[in-house]
């Protein structure tokens, strides 16, 4: 179908889930303070594809990250959105299949991959439920 809805209620800060959207795999996170801030201490110029935290996440709700699960490289699915997964060395996703590093706001950090992961349409329905789509 075009969308889809997620019910985020029980993703706690520091959590992220993994669900499904048109087939692709969907990572959605909830940041903490200081993943939020270790994403906000990055000089959005010196990064590979430049975006700000704010710009891959919706005003007021920029603990929330969603993004494709998908490596921008050459589409394997990143660790790092399931308990006790590695995140890499910037704390948020890890691409096994060629190294690639993804940070708190899914930015690419290190390794092959050319851009950030992809942030799909999406809103809020409630507080507690997501449509992607
Ligand atoms: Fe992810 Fe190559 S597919 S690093």
């Amino acid at each position: 179908q075009a969308s889809t809805e997620v019910d985020v209620s029980a993703v706690e800060p520091g959590q992220a889930i993994k669900t499904v959207w048109r087939k692709q795999p969907m990572f959605i996170r909830n940041l903490t303070p200081a993943e939020i801030d270790a994403a906000n201490k990055v000089d959005v110029n010196s990064l590979r594809d430049p975006q700000s935290l704010a710009d891959r996440t919706l005003e007021g709700k920029t603990n929330w990250l969603v993004t494709l699960g998908v490596c921008t490289h050459l589409g394997c699915v990143p660790l790092g959105a399931a308990q006790g997964e590695v995140k890499g060395e910037f704390g948020g996703y890890f691409c096994p299949c060629h190294g690639s590093h993804y940070d708190t706001a899914a930015r690419i950090r290190k390794g092959p991959a050319p851009t950030n992961l992809v942030v799909p349409e999406y809103e809020f329905l409630s507080d507690t439920v997501i449509k992607i789509g």
